[in-house]
């Protein structure tokens, strides 16, 4: 049976590297009536320092802003993952199943412990935690953006691992990851780096609760190259070709047919123009967010009736684990 599983941190605010290389396919997958469930992944935001009170209001936010860009409570499940507690047990289970030095050379651990002079052993568990999420629905595509794949074949190979010990359980799940270059939007300071909600430097991000001003803003201080054509060339000009990529998402225009049409613009002009088809895509996603950021009692009746679903197949999916490990499911 198919079904699509993907998550989010609530970390800070959704931003355009989220929306175009995630969430919009996940909108996409959910009208084309697939199974499909999401989850805000609050156990994964608690791995580097954080602030309580803003974890609550940024869970909040987050799924405000996940319904504002398309994600329907009735079509999909979207849930919190600390509410349902199988995530945490069976990622004990695939810690067992794995290395230290397996996960110790996964590049984003190098990467996020290698500036920390304490590693906290959550940040370790991350990707454990994450292929318990993805195996706990026993999810068959999971679909992201290109800094999740190391830890998308860590999931593989604890599915295979965990098949071959035990017998056949969990489906190994395919990584959807579209080819074009929404699967990395990059840093508009900064266009040799993706687009992230870490990054110091917040203009290098748009945030999908950007005021239209701060858009165009954005876009104005993006960094692009010392050509002032409007050509398209991830390779070479990341840059000026990022604009191109959430241009064409937005209009449907592939990025050589929209170099074509401003062919006698250069990248200045061109910038207002892509600013203002962001503030139009935007503008009304950002005032539905408002809007449902000021009825908490709705975001929390979806959240928990997305946990009573993801807990019906999670229970399951940790009672056949359960038995099959040798101990005793409790039911
Ligand atoms: P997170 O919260 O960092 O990002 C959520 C999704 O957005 C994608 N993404 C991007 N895509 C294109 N360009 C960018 N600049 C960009 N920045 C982020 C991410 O690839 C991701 O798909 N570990 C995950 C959350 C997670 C998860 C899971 C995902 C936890 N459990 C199970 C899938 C399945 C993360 O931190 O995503």
């Amino acid at each position: 049976k198919e079904r699509v599983f993907s998550g989010i941190q609530p970390t800070g605010t959704l931003h355009l590297g989220n929306y175009f290389g995630a969430v919009s396919k996940w909108v996409q997958l959910q009208n084309e009536n697939k199974e499909v469930v999401f989850s805000i992944v609050d156990m994964h935001s608690i791995t580097l320092p954080y602030n309580t009170k803003d974890l609550e209001k940024n869970v909040y936010l987050m799924a405000a802003s996940l319904i504002a860009c398309g994600i329907d409570p009735q079509k999909s499940t979207l849930f919190l993952q600390s509410q349902v507690p199988e995530h945490t047990q069976l990622s004990w289970v695939l810690g067992c199943l794995t290395t230290m030095p397996r996960l110790g050379q996964l590049p984003q651990f190098k990467e996020k412990s290698s500036i920390l002079k304490d590693v906290p052993l959550g940040l370790y568990l991350y990707p454990v935690l994450q292929a318990a999420d993805i195996l706990l629905y026993k999810a068959t595509k999971v679909p992201v953006g290109e800094d999740q794949i190391q830890h998308l074949q860590l999931a593989h190979s604890l599915a295979r691992t965990f098949n071959k010990r035990f017998g056949e359980t969990f489906p190994v799940p395919e990584v959807l990851i579209q080819k074009d270059c929404s699967s990395r939007i990059r840093n508009l300071r900064d266009p040799m780096k993706k687009m992230s909600k870490s990054h110091p430097d917040a203009r290098g991000r748009i945030e999908i609760t950007d005021e239209p001003d701060v858009i165009v803003e954005k876009v104005k201080k993006a960094v692009t190259d010392c050509k002032s054509e409007v050509t398209y060339d991830p390779e070479n000009r990341p840059g000026v070709s990022t604009l191109l990529t959430m241009h064409s998402l937005i209009c449907g225009l592939l990025p050589e047919e929209i170099c074509e049409e401003n062919m006698l613009l250069d990248t200045g002009r061109y910038k207002s123009i892509v600013a203002e088809a962001l503030v139009e895509k935007f503008t009304p996603i950002r005032q539905e967010i408002l809007k449902l950021i000021d009825s908490p009692e709705y975001l929390s009746k979806v959240l928990q009736e997305g946990q009573q679903r993801a807990n019906l197949i999670a229970l399951d999916t940790w009672q056949e684990v359960a038995s099959k490990i040798g101990t005793i499911p409790n039911n």
